[in-house]
């Protein structure tokens, strides 16, 4: 039971909470950040463990001294503490330290690919960009269907698996959505992805900060090949990601960025590549990175993940039901069935421009969110019936307001009280569309 006293303990750990901003009539108030999707806040022990570090930050891989060493020791040992977190296991995966979620998978598609053979990955409608854009000019990529909920259809995934045979290198598919928070059945994907002899990667940006992940190990037909994940978005910024994925794939040949750190040995005819995980990493690897995401799982562990499920879940719970009875409010994704969902909302209010109600909140609330197409505009195109010459009239003019939506998505800190600020403010909009018409100028 996460009672007041518990989630104020949770509170406590992040840093902002209290920080007043200024709205639009000059006054100050306190933020409410529902933003989490995009970037959370630090935890406080994140930062204080970054100054803690200050004193002994030193070069890693490359220094004799003891700073430098134990910079290095600590950078290593991290990589345990992460594969722990999501049940990878060190003898078979490499975890690779990486900026974000969207390098690790430009890394992947560098990796998989064959410049003789070009093979197919699966992906899906309902993905963010950045697992979408970096497979194009290497593979043939088809998109998996989602239904009229924005869900994806397993027995497309089936079927388009055995359109294209023993072609399809990877099914690659979002954890959960970034737009709508649905969480996809991953394990069942695994079993008939590996069916197929294809390899299964999780872009896990928003399902690794709200729900525990277990890759599993390899013998189960259920196990994650590659995980992919930002810390940015789970307390710990400074642009860290992390991913992991077999040995096997990074063993051989050269990584895609070269320098510093990659290698063994250089002649002006001859390069002998360092081991993975290192010949991954080019240049000087971003220990204070590391620092915080290491600190954040440690302190998400000790809050425990399936505790967060359930608290984020009880919040979900709560903003549907608050929000469905607003005036005009269209909500996305599954509303009913809400046990596979992330928290995040992403809605409309008829007859009014995203942008603006994301303006309104901003300047009359002091509440952040984000609104447009997320990073996912194939999938906010479909959620939102667009006709391809609706599509098309868009590309052309790309003209503002762009159809879109505004997204509400919670953190761990969030609270039913900020939920019933939003739905107040909500509520006024909806009830005076006159009065905000034109009233800002999209943020
Ligand atoms: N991928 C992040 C989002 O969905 C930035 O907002």
């Amino acid at each position: 039971m996460i009672n007041k006293a518990l989630l104020q303990r949770w509170r406590d750990k992040v840093v902002g909470l209290d920080t007043k901003v200024p709205l639009g009539n000059g006054m100050m108030a306190t933020s409410i950040n529902f933003d989490n999707a995009a970037t959370t806040p630090p935890f406080k022990a994140v930062i204080k463990n970054i100054c803690n570090f200050a004193p002994w930050y030193s070069s890693i891989h490359r220094g004799a001294g003891y700073k430098s060493q134990l910079s290095s020791n600590i950078y290593e040992m991290a990589r345990y503490k992460v594969s722990s977190f999501v049940k990878a296991n060190p003898s078979v995966h490499d975890i690779i330290f990486v900026k974000n979620t969207t390098e690790a998978i430009n890394k992947v598609a560098y990796r998989l690919w064959d410049a003789n053979n070009k093979k197919v990955i699966l992906c899906s409608d309902m993905e963010h960009h950045s697992n979408d854009l970096p497979w194009r000019d290497k593979y043939h990529v088809d998109y998996i269907c989602i239904d009229n909920k924005g869900r994806l259809m397993l027995n497309d995934l089936e079927d388009k698996l055995q359109k294209y045979g023993d072609k399809v290198v990877l099914v690659t598919i979002a954890g959960a959505s970034n737009v709508t928070g649905h969480i996809n059945p991953i394990h069942k994907i695994a079993r008939i992805a590996h069916r197929y002899g294809a390899k299964l990667l999780v872009d896990g940006a928003q399902l690794v900060p709200h729900a525990s992940v277990d890759m599993k190990p390899f013998y189960s037909p259920e196990h994650i090949d590659f995980l992919t994940f930002s810390g940015h978005k789970m307390y710990a910024p400074f642009g860290i990601g992390i991913l992991i994925g077999p040995k096997e794939i990074f063993k051989e040949g050269a990584p895609e960025f070269t320098g510093g750190g990659t290698v063994k040995a250089v002649t002006h005819d001859f390069v002998c590549w360092a081991d993975s995980p290192n010949k991954e990493e080019a240049g000087t690897p971003n220990l204070m990175g590391v620092i915080a995401l290491s600190t954040a799982i440690d302190i998400l562990t000790a809050i425990g993940m399936d505790n967060i499920e359930v608290y984020e879940r009880a919040l979900i719970r709560y903003a549907i039901r608050r929000l469905a009875p607003i005036p005009n409010i269209q909500l996305y994704g599954d509303i009913e069935n809400i046990d596979n969902r992330v928290a995040i909302i992403s809605f409309n209010i008829k007859d009014l421009p995203h942008g603006l109600i994301a303006s309104a909140l901003s300047y009359e609330s002091a509440i952040s969110v984000r609104s447009g197409c997320f990073c996912a505009h194939p999938y906010i195109q479909k959620l939102l019936g667009l006709s391809p010459e609706d599509i098309q009239k868009q590309i052309k003019t790309i003209k503002s307001p762009y159809a879109g939506m505004v997204r509400v998505s919670f953190g761990l800190y969030n609270t039913k009280e900020e939920i019933d600020i939003l739905v107040d403010k909500l509520w006024e909009i909806a009830l005076n569309p006159d009065r905000y018409k034109d009233k800002y100028r999209p943020i």
